[in-house]
């Protein structure tokens, strides 16, 4: 049976270290890591999302302010929110959740944000930063990814990497930074276009799945003894008793324990990762700013 790879354990652990960092920078420094998170509107999963990230960045010691805006809220104004925050100097990261209300065009509200207090790592400049090897914010899922193999000891180094799903925020960020000179990685980017999709799987020793779509990778499809990576939460139905949606991943993870080496559950993979990583991109933002002057 494949060994579990808990995110809700390494989240904790990653919490601890950043709250000892967090400490040491008000003691030596007088200052802590200041993070907006910017909503708009109710969505209620993004409203879930953002009050766990407010909730975590509080307990990490953080300066957090939490800025709800209405649905309504023209393109123009949230741009001017934003260009306040990125003039403030007790902000270091900003956070606009996503999606935005359909009048409002995401990629220039992502544009607009300073890149050097752009934690969620999704300005242009920050992933081409990334892509150049020159990684400051990396994307926080994918940042998580790569957290949970070095910390679950999987080999990384000439290991073959076989990602399915080619987001801008998941798939293609992972595959460029487990590809990077240092992490060493042989990688191969596959999608719903890919001919013999189980062909390229099977020949993975970590399997990274960001595709949306639930059960997708069957277990014919993991080599045996691979590291299977699930980033796909799908909402399956909701549970009657508590009300709560129910997640699945894009792995069959029942029958795909019999077969892989390590492998990440839904829930209690990846996404309590992305959380960590949020928060560690902000203390290096804080720490960034310090060290500059900024
Ligand atoms: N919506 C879903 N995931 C994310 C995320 O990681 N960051 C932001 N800003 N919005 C999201």
């Amino acid at each position: 049976m494949a060994e579990i790879i808990s995110g809700t354990e390494l989240r904790s652990a990653i919490l601890d270290e950043l709250r000892t960092e967090v400490a040491a920078m008000r003691a030596e420094h007088g200052i802590v890591p200041g993070l907006v998170t910017i909503l708009v509107g109710e969505n209620p999963a993004s409203v879930s999302y953002v009050s766990l990230k407010v909730r975590t960045a509080l307990e990490l010691g953080f300066h957090e302010v939490q800025d709800n805006q209405p649905a309504d809220i023209s393109e123009a104004d949230l741009l001017a929110l934003i260009a306040r925050y990125n003039a403030d100097p007790a902000i270091h990261g900003i956070l606009v959740q996503l999606p935005l209300p359909p009048h409002i065009d995401e990629t220039k509200v992502i544009n607009a944000i300073d890149p050097d207090k752009d934690v969620d790592g999704f300005h242009p400049v920050n992933l081409g930063r990334l892509l150049i090897g020159d990684e400051r914010f990396p994307p926080c899922t994918p940042a998580g990814i790569r957290e949970m193999l070095i910390r679950s000891g999987t080999p990384i180094a000439g290991a073959e990497v076989v990602v399915v799903g080619r987001s801008n925020i998941v798939g293609k960020p992972i595959a460029v930074m487990l590809g990077q000179k240092g992490t060493d990685a042989t990688v191969t980017l596959v999608h719903t276009r890919t001919k013999d999709l189980a062909g390229h799987c099977r020949r993975a020793d970590i399997l990274i799945v960001a595709a949306g779509v639930p059960g997708l990778v069957r277990p014919e499809w993991i080599k045996p003894g691979a590291t299977v990576i699930d980033v796909g939460v799908n909402r399956i139905g909701f549970n009657e008793k508590t009300g709560k949606p129910m997640l699945s991943g894009d792995v069959a993870f029942a029958e795909a324990c019999k077969v892989a080496g390590k492998i990440t559950p839904v829930p209690g993979g990846v996404g309590p990762m992305t959380i960590a990583m949020l928060m560690k991109n902000t203390v290096l933002s804080a720490k960034w700013h310090l060290a500059t002057n900024r």
